[in-house]
């Protein structure tokens, strides 16, 4: 969860590991925390120690590590740091760094888990001496423990982390002699756990020792072959999105791997010992994605570009007949036809666009499907047919949940195929097969596109099972055509409902409640809008499927609990209509959304959303987008943070 960047090389660290917090902030931000190597001649008085600035001292040290830690965002870190604006190009003369720079380091962005939100226990750690430093993502299992054992044999620790006790033991493994990889070695092979964790050493100040297990890590090499070698970096990442303004060269690290980074290149290795030949991958994702541009938040981008993202979803995977091609997944037409069930697991919105892909399935390709909550069932695996279609979702492919699921899932023997948005991730890596989902890098918390390119590709998928299983060759070239018509028709609904939202998210910002309603397909998306609205306004936000209302949730409405109801033009919107009504009577404000003329539907709101007419198969694409919209202008008139929600972050690689 929590972000992490190094780097090793000739030029001043702290720019660089400013801009790589930066860009890893969606996935933290209680806290954070840098700490270069300095040349100990640069300090005020040689080897003194400085408490303002936590630099550490040993017995005639040549280098010491420089930590500066803040509770807050990256600002505010970098606020109390020396000047970042140097260039990350000008090459440093050893030893000759202007006061307070190094060209080595580690920096952090902490999501806690052990221990409060404090500037103790944000990263970087450092041991009792100072030389060894640490920035963790994971956790230990029996820290508590390890804690009070190394406290009974006399080592002072001065954080309530797991994290400070793997500097700790770094430490004590160098003072028995070990060399900064085995020291990193010794000290991993006696824990569990999950981490994705870099060590940083004032007795090897060009030297980072990174290491993974069960939480990301990508090792970034920035020697372009043939470059001049004073501008050598090898860097390090917990997200390879950091790592993009400085090198597309890089090595995923697998769990139990390691390496040892110095300014020319990494060697790579086992925890067991045994040497690792680096799998080079080149990323092709540009910058500019992830780049604010002119809009307000991530989250109003990455909204904005779902037409744009459907349409990149969609391109070369369907023809006008509904032929559909997904290369990941290629099942021949034998062994589709005979699938006897489906199971598709994710968690939070990815698990919201399974709930979607499973009724998909079962109404195009008449297969019996369900989606899981992938934490509850890496607990209580269900029992499935041998031959069942497996599917995980995830936008990061990182979720720790979700890789567990899947872990159980393949000792069961299943063969579970992705569908991730992130390439490289730890999920598209251990499915073997999977689609890949298109959407580009997403930042913001609260997931949108991916959701909107999730549903695309398990439509294009229940049309490809459908076609096996006797979905007729008409009702598939229709259903390519709304498709085909996707992005201009969700263009459409976010232009028309952008006026309509302001006004339903000024009645939803003085609510005490929100409900949200939607029957069959509709259903998963009323889950999603309030899942959108919780996250991101901090209301008490619910779904329930419009039947379920009178059989208890009706007793929660009022004036100031609105609902919002999911009136779509298909088999339910009788239904729909009829429960509406009932909310109506009881006083509930209602926000509907619904077909552009259908005047019955908006009789029953307060305020109506228009969504555009489409096949009814494609619905939850059109109906996504202003509930979104509506989440987002909540929070704004609540005044919260849009991309930051609270307590929250990106990628969730915890258990
Ligand atoms: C909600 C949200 C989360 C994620 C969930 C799974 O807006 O973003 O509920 O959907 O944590 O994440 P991925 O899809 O990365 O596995």
């Amino acid at each position: 969860m929590c972000g992490i960047v190094g780097v090793t090389g000739r030029a001043p660290a702290l720019p660089l590991l400013i801009d790589g917090l930066r860009r890893l902030e969606y996935r933290g931000y209680d806290s954070a925390g840098v700490a270069v190597l300095i040349p100990a001649s640069a300090l005020p008085s040689p080897g003194a120690a400085d408490p303002a600035s936590g630099i550490h001292e040993s017995a005639q040290p040549r280098y010491v590590l420089s930590r500066h830690r803040s509770v807050g965002p990256v600002s505010r870190l970098a606020a109390l740091l020396p000047d970042t604006a140097l260039l990350p190009d000008t090459v440093l003369l050893p030893d000759a760094a202007p006061a307070g720079h190094g060209t080595a380091g580690i920096a952090h962005t902490r999501w806690a888990t052990h221990g409060a939100v404090t500037e103790a226990n944000a990263h970087p750690h450092v041991d009792a001496a100072g030389r060894v430093a640490v920035v963790h993502n994971g956790v230990l299992e029996d820290a508590a423990r390890l804690r009070r054992q190394l406290l009974a044999e006399g080592e002072a620790l001065a954080s309530d982390t797991d994290s400070e006790l793997l500097a700790v033991l770094v430490a004590r493994a160098q003072r028995a002699g070990s060399g900064p990889e085995d020291a990193v070695r010794a000290a991993l092979a006696g824990l569990h756990g999950t981490w994705g964790v870099v060590f940083a050493f004032a007795d090897h100040p060009d030297v980072l020792v990174c290491a993974r297990m069960g939480a990301p890590m990508v090792v970034g090499l920035g020697r372009a072959p043939g470059g001049d070698p004073r501008h050598d970096r090898t860097l390090v990442a917990s997200d390879p999105q950091a790592l993009l303004p400085w090198t597309r060269r890089v090595v995923f690290l697998e769990d139990g791997d390691l390496a040892l980074l110095r300014p020319e290149g990494a060697v790579f290795s086992r925890l067991d010992g045994a040497r690792r030949r680096p799998q080079v991958r080149v990323l092709d994702t540009p910058l500019a994605q992830v780049e604010l541009g002119a809009f307000d938040d991530h989250m109003d981008r990455e909204i904005a570009e779902q037409p744009e993202v459907l349409a990149r979803a969609l391109a070369g995977r369907l023809a006008a007949d509904g032929t559909v091609v997904l290369g990941g997944i290629d099942l021949p037409p034998r062994r589709m036809a005979a699938l006897p069930e489906a199971l598709l697991v994710g968690c939070g919105t990815s698990l919201h666009a399974a709930r979607v892909g499973a009724a998909l399935f079962a109404r195009l390709a008449d297969l019996p499907a369900h989606a899981a909550e992938a934490s509850e069932l890496a607990l209580h695996p269900p029992r499935l047919h041998p031959d069942a279609l497996v599917l995980a979702l995830s936008q990061s492919g990182e979720t720790f949940d979700t890789l567990q699921a899947v872990g159980e899932l393949e000792l069961r023997g299943h063969e579970v195929l992705g569908l991730v948005n992130t390439v490289g991730s730890s999920l598209a890596r251990r499915c073997g097969a999977g689609v890949y989902l298109r959407a580009g890098p997403e930042v913001s918390v609260a997931s949108t596109k991916a959701f909107s390119a999730q549903v695309v590709a398990l439509t294009l998928l229940a049309l490809k099972l459908g076609r096996s299983r006797g979905l007729p060759a008409a009702r598939a070239t229709a259903l390519a055509r709304a498709l085909l018509d996707l992005p201009d028709a969700l263009a459409a609904t976010r232009e028309a409902c952008a006026a309509p939202v302001a006004g339903a998210a000024a009645l939803l910002s003085t609510a005490r409640a929100v409900a949200f309603t939607g029957r069959g397909l509709s259903a998963p998306v009323a889950a999603e809008g309030a899942l959108k609205l919780l996250e991101l306004a901090y209301l008490p936000a619910m779904a329930w499927p419009g039947g379920a209302l009178k059989h208890g949730p009706l007793a929660l409405l009022d004036a100031r609990t609105p609902v919002v109801a999911l009136v779509p033009d298909d088999e339910t919107r009788a239904a729909a209509l009829t429960g509406l009504a009932e909310v109506c009577t009881r006083g509930a404000p209602t926000v509907v959304l619904h077909a552009p003329g259908d005047a019955d539907a908006a009789a029953l709101a307060t305020i109506s959303l228009p969504v555009a007419a489409a096949d009814p198969l494609v619905a939850p694409l059109l109906q996504v987008l202003p509930l979104q919209q509506l989440a987002r202008g909540t929070a704004l008139a609540l005044g919260r943070d849009i991309d930051r929600p609270r307590n929250l972050a990106k990628s969730v690689t915890v258990a």
